[in-house]
């Protein structure tokens, strides 16, 4: 089992490529932490989770604020003592349309869950994982080529990188590997939301043609890409930015 006796957060796993990541690290021997606002959502996948006789706590917050960051921390704390794992996985996709058309209370909610929301969890799960010198901490970013129309989004993601980055650094002396992954293109509600918005940011015909080339995944599929990052078999890579697209990336996973 690769993460037997690891608690490990999981931000936005209520559905999609949260809740495969639960299931995945559940399966392999790790007590979970679950995070979304939807409280349904996330219970449904705990007791998911308690069916297969695995350990699952549910915690309804909005991690884009900090006192709601604070008390998931807590709530972890109590029910497990400890935590090895942060999984920054809960995102949105904010307003789609022309930059000229955003407003500044969109521009910043965006940022605001998708990057500050990580920059919170970071910093409140630290204290442990540097009382510990050890953990890992695996962000959800997306691609770094632009998407016209869905610019807060993509600047907020690709801010995760970036912060990935710095942590990295910053944590080296504590054994605590932080890495950001791509994990493709998903059929997810996410891009439910993205394709219904028309051919403003990504149409059907290029949905179309993604499912053709292969390169429509299911969450279950980069679920496996954040499994291996918070395993032993990753502690050497720190830093990095990997994409569940990358031939070498897909190869790694399948031989680890
Ligand atoms: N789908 C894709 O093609 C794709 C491509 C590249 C990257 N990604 C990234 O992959 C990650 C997972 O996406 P997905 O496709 O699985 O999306 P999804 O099905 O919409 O799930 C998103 C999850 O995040 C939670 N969430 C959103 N805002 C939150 C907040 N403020 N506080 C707490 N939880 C919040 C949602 O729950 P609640 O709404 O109940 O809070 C939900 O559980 C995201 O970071 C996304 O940006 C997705």
């Amino acid at each position: 089992m690769k993460l037997q006796g690891k608690t490990a957060i999981i931000t936005g796993a209520g559905r999609g490529l949260g809740r495969c990541t639960a299931l995945a690290f559940a399966r392999e021997g790790a007590k979970l932490v679950l995070a979304a606002r939807s409280a349904e959502e996330i219970e449904h996948v705990a007791e998911e989770l308690r069916a297969l006789r695995k350990e699952a706590v549910a915690v309804a917050v909005d991690v884009s604020r900090e006192a709601e960051v604070n008390r998931l921390v807590q709530r972890a704390l109590d029910a497990y003592g400890t935590i090895d794992i942060l999984v920054n996985n809960a995102g949105s996709r904010g307003p789609i349309g022309p930059i000229q058309e955003i407003s500044l209370a969109d521009w910043e909610e965006t940022l605001r869950v998708n990057l500050t929301s990580a920059f919170l969890c970071a910093k409140a799960v630290l204290p442990t994982l540097m009382g510990k010198k050890q953990g890992k901490i695996i962000n959800v970013a997306t691609t770094l080529n632009p998407r016209p129309n869905l610019t807060p989004y993509m600047v907020a993601k690709a801010g995760m990188v970036q912060f990935t980055k710095q942590l990295s650094r910053e944590l080296k002396d504590f054994h605590i590997q932080v890495n950001a992954v791509h994990p493709g293109v998903m059929d997810t509600r996410m891009q439910e939301e993205i394709r219904s918005a028309g051919p403003k940011a990504i149409g059907t015909d290029m949905f179309d043609r993604l499912k053709e080339e292969g390169m429509l995944h299911t969450p279950a599929e980069p679920a496996r890409l954040i499994l291996y990052l918070a395993s032993a078999a990753a502690d050497g890579i720190n830093g990095e930015y990997l994409s569940f697209d990358d031939k070498e990336v897909k190869f790694l996973i399948a031989h680890a």
